[in-house]
């Protein structure tokens, strides 16, 4: 079994990252500031005697590297990062700190203590508008956001580091990633979990836009197990792959699986749409399947009854 850091272990991926590497029977070491994690998300975790938590910044000179050169780890899961598009367009300095030099500093941890892997948490956002749908690895990259432009950088910096250094990279290319503990409380957090937060208190949603645009959206238990398997496979090669389902759901079939569920709830208003909005969200699955053997398996009928039900308040019928 492995011994894996992972960055931003508090967040919402991270924590499901590191439960489902605990249960895999891994060793695992937790990093995070909590800067929007929370320690409550790592309750399960922290009864585990294969895991430790380390609260430090990754954007700091000095300190992840530290870290990493007393646990010499088998592989890092980067996952820690400014996670706000639009708080990466108010402060694109901060930007700059939490998801490119952050990057460089994890890239340079690797190399100084000779970590094997380095996974990292790329996103669609990387793709820009998708003029191609499903949007491909080798197909254009158009950042129209600084967060995007820093996850593409990021990359890059890894890969040339992974390369030039001799350890293996993979850039995990989440699309719409949704489940049980992401934080509703930002406007611009995941549609589902505000959807969720809005149903379940018997609120309507607001749809911005006509509704018809769509995301691929992934569980959060699949994205845990693609970064599980990223970090441990044997004789993976350095590369970047799609993580996602290669289905597209509007806004709309949620509002209508959502409503399916508790038909009580009061019909969805509609608002003009947002500037920045992506209009289609949609991944190919195929690289991932090939070169990791990743394959997503909730739909999101089944992942979103499941986030339903797993509420006290709400009783599924
Ligand atoms: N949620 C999605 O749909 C999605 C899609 C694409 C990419 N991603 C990427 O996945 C990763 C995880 O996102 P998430 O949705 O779990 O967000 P999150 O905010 O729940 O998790 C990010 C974690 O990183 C921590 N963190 C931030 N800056 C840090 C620093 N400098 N040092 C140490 N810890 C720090 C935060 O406290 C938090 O616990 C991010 O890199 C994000 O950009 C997420």
């Amino acid at each position: 079994m492995g011994k894996i850091l992972v960055t931003g272990a508090a967040g919402f991926i991270g924590s499901h990252t590191v439960d489902f590497l605990l249960a895999e029977g891994h060793k695992v070491i937790g990093v995070d500031n909590f800067r929007t994690g929370r320690k409550g998300n790592l309750s399960r975790a922290v009864d585990s005697r294969d895991f430790s938590l380390h609260e430090l910044d990754v954007s700091a000179p000095g300190a992840l590297g530290g870290l990493v050169g007393v646990e010499r780890p088998d592989a890092i899961i980067h996952l820690a990062a400014l996670v706000s598009v639009q708080e990466s367009m108010t402060n694109p300095a901060l930007n700059f700190s939490l998801n490119v030099q952050a990057t460089h500093l994890v890239a340079e941890a690797a190399r100084t203590h000779g970590v094997g892997r380095v996974v990292f948490a790329s996103s669609a956002a990387i793709y820009g508008d998708a003029p191609e749908q499903p949007a491909r690895e080798a197909g254009e990259k158009s950042p129209v956001s600084p967060y995007g432009a820093a996850k593409l950088a990021s990359e890059a910096l890894l890969l040339g580091h992974g390369a030039t250094f001799g350890f293996t990279v993979r850039c995990q290319r989440y699309f719409n990633v949704y489940g049980p503990r992401q934080d509703p409380s930002s406007p611009y957090s995941g549609v589902i979990s505000i959807f969720a937060k809005r149903y379940r208190e018997g609120r309507g949603v607001t749809i911005y836009g006509d509704g018809r645009q769509t995301r691929d959206f992934i569980a959060v238990g699949d994205v845990a197990r693609a970064n599980a398997i990223a970090a441990t496979r044997a004789n993976l090669f350095s590369g970047a792959a799609n993580i996602c389902t290669g289905r597209e759901t509007s806004l709309l079939d949620l509002a209508e699986i959502f409503g399916r569920y508790l038909p009580a709830s009061p019909l969805p208003e509609h608002a003009p749409a947002r500037s920045g909005d992506i209009l289609r969200s949609l991944g190919d699955p195929g690289k991932a399947a090939a070169e990791m053997g990743f394959t997503a398996n909730v739909r999101v009928a089944d992942g979103l009854a499941a986030l339903i039900a797993e509420s006290a308040e709400v009783v599924v019928t």
